[in-house]
């Protein structure tokens, strides 16, 4: 079986009104189809944007990736990496979530995201270690 991790970044189209629920629901149904096809990750949003890794055998990803592609909540998404692994980093997350909110502010400040800068706008190698230092954050 082989590995694949694959990294994005897009722009969100979330209505700020709506924003906690839609984020609520995305992560409620992320979570759900992840687990039945054994795939882990972790999901990053600002008010703008969105970036995510996802892990897990190639078709799975394909799969849930040609879902997330075509999701109108949001949009312009970037292609960052998509790699074989030899191991999960997420292993036991279906899917993690963080935002840059007034307790993760300082370590999304560390990467250099903002409220000016934003996160769809980060090079894979920031959101990779921004993921980690999230992920140590709340482990
Ligand atoms: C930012 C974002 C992240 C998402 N992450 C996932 C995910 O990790 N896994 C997943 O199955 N769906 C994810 N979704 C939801 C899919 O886009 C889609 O709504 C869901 O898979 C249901 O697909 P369906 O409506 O074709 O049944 C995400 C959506 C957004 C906007």
């Amino acid at each position: 079986m082989s590995l694949v991790r694959l990294v994005y970044a897009s722009r969100s189209r979330l209505v700020e009104a709506d924003r906690r629920a839609e984020l609520a629901r995305i992560l409620e149904t992320a979570r759900r189809l992840n687990a039945e096809r054994h795939v882990t990750g972790f999901l990053m949003a600002t008010p703008g944007g969105f970036a995510q890794i996802l892990e897990g055998e190639a078709g799975s990803i394909a799969e849930t990736y040609g879902r997330i592609m075509v999701d109108p909540r949001h949009g312009d998404l970037r292609l960052l990496a998509q790699d074989a692994i030899e191991q999960r980093q997420f292993t036991g997350w279906a899917m993690a979530f963080a935002e840059r909110n007034e307790t993760t502010a300082f370590i999304f400040g560390l990467y250099g995201i903002s409220p000016e800068t934003e996160i769809f706008e980060q090079p894979l190698d920031v959101l990779l270690d921004l993921a980690g230092e999230l992920a140590s954050a709340r482990a």
